[in-house]
């Protein structure tokens, strides 16, 4: 068995149903997972990546906002680019542990010239708004997303779109992006009509905070394999970005990702 892949809505992307969050590898302050933890270092970084690959995973979900983040992996993928999908955001910073927000088209543009330097490459596959919250007037009044859609043209991204914070943001985001990155997850399903909206619109969808940040992950019983099933039941899912540093949690996820996933429930 290989972990499957689906298209990423209309975009001719395609993605294993597992991608892997890179928030640990470049930042462990200011974050909310259950204990805190070091940085992998490189050797370590590098097997992990090496891990992902073998076991199917082709999608790294990273951001400026993710500490090093980018820049290691702009290192470890030397070589190695087109064996990847990467996606990263723009609109959050992360500096000396404290977040901003910037979704001005100035930010934008020069936010993605970073991200082409820092991950080493001349295109981004995934380029998504960082949302702060403010979902509505991010799209309504900041222009973050038209000039996405003008750097698409432009040809320095594949696909664009907005990680959001609020079912009103992500049925909104859907009308005018690629893909949208949303949370589903044990605690919460209240994104749930922006995906069956995607799902109808051929727009792609990355779930994030799958496993709660780590939360689910260490509840009674078996909530990894509850929370794969039923997010990959519903076919409208494209991948969920599961952030790791572990990896043997890495295989385990894959396994039971692997064993949960048959056909998708029709809508
Ligand atoms: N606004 C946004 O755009 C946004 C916000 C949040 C997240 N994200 C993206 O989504 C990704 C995932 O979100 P997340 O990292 O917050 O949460 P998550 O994927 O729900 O959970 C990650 C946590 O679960 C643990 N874990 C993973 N598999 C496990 C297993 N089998 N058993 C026990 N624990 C397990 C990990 O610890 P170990 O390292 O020990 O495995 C880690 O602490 C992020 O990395 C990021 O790329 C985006």
């Amino acid at each position: 068995m290989t972990l499957p892949e689906r298209p990423l809505g209309n975009t001719g992307l395609r993605v294993s149903l597992l991608g892997l969050g890179t928030v640990k590898l470049g930042r462990n302050q200011g974050v909310k997972y259950p204990s805190g933890f070091s940085l992998p270092d490189e050797r370590s970084a590098a097997d992990l990546l090496a891990r992902a690959r073998d076991l199917g995973i082709n999608l790294l979900d990273t951001a400026p906002a993710y500490g090093t983040s980018e820049q290691r992996l702009g290192k470890l993928l030397q070589g190695r680019r087109r064996e990847w999908l990467i996606c990263t955001k723009v609109g959050e910073e992360f500096d000396n542990g404290a977040s901003r927000f910037d979704f001005s088209p100035n930010h934008t543009r020069a936010s993605v010239e970073r991200s082409l330097k820092r991950l080493n490459t001349d295109v981004l596959d995934i380029v998504l708004v960082h949302s702060d919250g403010s979902d509505l007037e991010i799209i309504d009044n900041c222009g973050t997303l038209e000039t996405l859609a003008d750097m698409k043209r432009e040809g320095k991204l594949r696909a664009f779109g907005m990680s959001t914070k609020t079912p009103e943001g992500g049925l909104r985001a859907a009308r005018l992006c690629d893909c949208v990155m949303v949370t589903w997850n044990l605690d919460y399903d209240g994104d749930r009509p922006v995906i069956d909206d995607c799902y109808e619109r051929g727009v792609g969808v990355l779930i994030k905070k799958a496993l709660a940040s780590g939360h689910a992950a260490v509840a009674d019983g078996d909530p990894v394999r509850t929370t794969f099933a039923r997010l990959f039941a519903h076919a409208g899912v494209s991948s969920a970005i599961v952030g790791t540093i572990n990896p043997e949690h890495l295989r385990a996820n894959v396994a039971t990702v692997e064993a949960v996933a048959g056909t998708p429930d029709p809508l």
